[in-house]
């Protein structure tokens, strides 16, 4: 679907998801009135000022004029892009992006898993082979690939996938120099129709992180149920706030999940009750218990619902998959 503005004067400006277009058409605009100006200056004053005139007319509704141009149209996002984020390590970021996206799946949903680390164990974990070079989340992060081209299916229905490739650690330096380097994500993703699409972020705050940021309109905070799960947290909200004030002001947090509680240790369950009195609501009712049914599922490269569906593990992912959607409903 190509929104259009028709205007009288028979000229008529397409918007493209990818925002080309539009900015081909300001390019054009800002030539068109250069020559306004001089014609202003050399030749007719007044057929000049009208034409300037009828251009600030012609720029103002560009802009205003209909809900869909309201903003340029990459940034309008087709799909529901949900960041699975958390800056510490093997807190269950990946396995969490991995069986969520699966049990939406497996309920007719049409999902996208965005495998943004570079270390690539989304994409393992769906038994698939790392990326290439620009064949990869690595390309799409840059904006230097179609993400339709480069989206494998996986033996899932309805599950597609685009690997990680070791190349994505020198992606924080190449971005590092670019004028828009906050936003590369959001503009390459823009156009994607999927009904959601899992983002499984790297550990840390790097700029790829602050790009899954800004290109999703929801987060889940994978937290381990242990003894610092809490440290870091305070951290994480401060880097979602400053998102949130600066590049990405809808992004909201679905929810904070507890994973691998043991119910054997007393710990998490202390761990538990900490993380639900300081954040409430935030936090998602369903836990994610250790199971190592879990572990043992990604080493043979398929999400644990495929490996085992009975286990505690299958079973607690399947209920956050109902959870997340009754939250999105609510
Ligand atoms: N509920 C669970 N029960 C048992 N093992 C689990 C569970 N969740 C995750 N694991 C295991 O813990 C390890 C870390 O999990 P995972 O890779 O999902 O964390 P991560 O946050 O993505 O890590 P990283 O920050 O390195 O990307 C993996 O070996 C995974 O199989
Ligand atoms: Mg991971």
């Amino acid at each position: 679907m190509t929104p259009r503005l028709g205007i009288s004067c028979s000229i008529q400006l397409s918007y493209d998801r990818d925002g080309s277009n539009l900015h081909k058409n300001h390019i054009f605009l800002k030539t068109f009135e250069e020559i306004c100006i001089r014609l202003k200056n050399n030749f007719s004053f007044l057929l000049g000022e009208l034409l300037i005139s009828w251009l600030r007319i012609f720029r103002f509704h560009s802009i205003i004029g209909d809900d869909f141009i309201k903003k340029p149209s990459w940034a309008l996002n087709m799909s529901h892009v949900i960041a699975v984020i958390n800056q510490k390590g093997g807190v269950g970021k990946t396995t969490t992006a991995v069986n969520l996206a699966t049990a939406l799946a497996a309920i007719g949903k049409n999902v996208l898993v965005l495998d943004l680390d570079p270390q690539g164990n989304a994409t393992t974990g769906f038994g698939i082979q790392k990326g290439r070079g620009l064949q990869s989340s690595y390309g799409v992060l840059l904006g230097l690939v179609d993400p339709k081209e480069v989206a494998q299916e996986t033996y899932v229905d309805g599950l597609s996938v685009i690997s990680s490739t070791i190349d994505l650690s020198a992606a924080e330096i190449e971005l590092f120099s670019q004028k828009d380097r906050d936003s590369k994500l959001k503009r390459s993703i823009a156009h994607l129709e999927y009904d959601y699409v899992l983002i499984d972020c790297p550990p840390g705050f790097g700029l790829i992180n602050i790009n899954a940021l800004n290109a999703s309109n929801k987060i889940i905070i994978p937290l381990q149920c242990e003894f610092y799960a809490l440290e870091g947290l305070a951290q994480l909200f401060n880097t979602i706030q400053s998102v949130r004030n600066t590049i990405n002001k809808d992004l909201i947090v679905s929810g904070i999940l507890l994973t691998m509680y043991d119910r054997r240790n007393s710990l998490s369950s202390v761990i538990a009750n900490d993380v639900r009195s300081h954040f409430g609501n935030l936090v998602f009712n369903t836990v994610i218990p250790r199971n190592v049914k879990i572990s043992e599922a990604s080493s043979y490269g398929k999400p644990i619902i495929l490996h085992d569906i009975k286990s505690m593990g299958a079973i607690s992912y399947i209920e956050l998959a109902r959870e997340f959607l009754n939250r999105e409903l609510a």
